[in-house]
This record gives structure tokens, sequence and C-alpha cells, in this order.
């Protein structure tokens, strides 16, 4: 997987991808990243990037001739016309399924705006992919671009360890991860739940289960809707949904 990011700030991407897991995969080989600064196209005095929008407003834009020129030089070098996915809130909501399917491609572009937004001409001539991190509003695209590449990274075969593919699908079913512990036992008061010492993996495995669906129903429910669930584990929501509530009313009246 070959990373291309347009940019203002190429130290900021350079600095973050090369560490920890997604800078080993760099290092193997797996994964490559380049940060092209879109100001090395500004062929002007200044290298100035940005303007003012026709028709007034606040701040500025960035113009379109630097990013298209930046964006000319990767598709020049790579011998084709990549996929570019251009961060901002406007675009369709980032999500796990996203990143399964851009880790399919061999080039990714990503294209990160500051200012007040980017011509939109050179927009509709080069991006394929509006993405949004969430709906918030962060100074510029370089933190979406990469949340997107370190999510997408895990998906490429080998960059992942044995280890740390366990955890590759802690949305797989729509459910969130069940509670995990360590050394020591007991700590704070607390006790490690005594299945999971039990050595019984059947029993584990039910608990892990059980614990996922009681995390996604309270943390979660909209993913639960589409969470694949047996009947019978339907039904335990219910039951505990039930439950929550004769309990929390029963909470109400002792107060009342
Ligand atoms: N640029 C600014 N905010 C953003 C967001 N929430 N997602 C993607 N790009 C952005």
């Amino acid at each position: 997987m070959n990373f291309h990011v347009l940019t203002l700030f190429p130290e900021m991407i350079l600095q973050g991808m090369n560490t920890s897991i997604t800078g080993r995969a760099i290092a193997k080989g797996l994964l490559s990243i380049e940060a092209v600064n879109i100001r090395d196209f500004a062929f002007n005095k200044h290298q100035k990037v940005d303007d003012y929008p026709y028709g007034g407003g606040a701040g500025m834009l960035m113009q379109a001739e630097p990013v298209y020129l930046a964006y000319e030089s990767i598709a020049e070098r790579i011998g084709k016309k990549p996929r570019v996915v251009f961060l901002t809130p406007q675009g369709k909501v980032f999500h796990q399924s996203m990143a399964r399917e851009m880790a399919q491609e061999e080039d990714l572009v990503f294209l990160c705006g500051h200012y007040e937004g980017i011509d939109e001409r050179v927009l509709e001539e080069i991006v394929t992919d509006y993405v949004s991190i969430g709906d918030y509003v962060l100074t510029g695209g370089e933190l979406p671009a990469m949340v997107m590449m370190d999510s997408i990274s895990r998906m490429v075969p080998g960059v992942l360890n044995n280890q740390e593919s366990g955890e590759t699908e802690s949305f797989a079913g729509n459910l969130l991860e069940y509670p995990q512990y360590s050394r020591p036992e007991e700590w704070h008061g607390k006790k490690v739940p005594d299945v999971l010492l039990s050595g019984h993996h059947a029993n584990i495995e039910k608990w892990r289960r059980e614990q996922s669906i009681l995390r996604t129903a309270k943390w979660r429910p909209d993913l639960l809707k589409s969470a694949d669930l047996t009947n019978k584990e339907w039904n335990e929501v219910r039951q505990w949904k039930k439950q929550g509530k004769e309990e929390a009313d029963q909470k109400d009246k002792e107060e009342i």
C-alpha cells in the first residue's frame, strides 16, 4: 500500500506515520508514505497558496493551481489517475467497512485542506472520495488523513503480527470488544472475574460474547441494531433492558 499525502504540513504526516506499528510496517516495506508539500507547487514570489474567496466571506481559500500541480506530480510518477480522498466534515463518515475496502487499493492519495477550504474547481477535477472522520470540525485534514491511514494500514496483510491481528475485528459483527484484565488478580480491591481464571475455554468464550453484547447494548445501542445475534441472545438483551429499567425505577422510588 502506497500512501501519498498532499499537505502544507508534511513533517506532521511523516512524524506521525513513522511511529509505532505503521512505522514498523514502513520499515518492513509493507507500506510506503510520501508527503507532498503543496507549497512547493506555488510558483509565485512568496510561495503563497491561499487567496480571498470571490463573493466575500471570512477566511482564505487554498487556490486550485498548486493543489492540481502537486496532484499531477503524483499521478505522473505512478503512471495512473489514483483514488483521491479529500478530508472534509462534509464527506461521508469514515467507517471500518470503508477502511477494509480502501485497503484493497495499491495507491491512495489524501488531500488535506486548510484555511476555509479549497477552490471547488480543483476538487471537481481530482477528488474521488469526500470523507469526514466525524461530526466535529478540525483545523486541517492532516489528523483525519492519519486516522484513515492508521486504520487502513491495519487491514494490509502483514502489518499486524499474529498477536495484534486478534484485535483486528473489534467491530466484527457490529459488537464492541469485551473487557480485558491482566496481572495482578486483585487491584484496588477489584478482582478479575472468576471465569477468566478458570481455564475453561468454552465458558470464557461465552462470558466474552455476553460482555460484548452487554457493552454494545449499553454504550452503542445504535450498533446493536445491526449486530448478528441469535434469538436467544436477543431475548437476553430484552431481559437485561427490563432488569435495568426495574433497577432504575427502584432507585427512583428509594430517592423519593
Ligand atoms: N477537516 C476538518 N474537520 C474534519 C473532519 N471532521 N473530518 C475530516 N476532515 C476534516
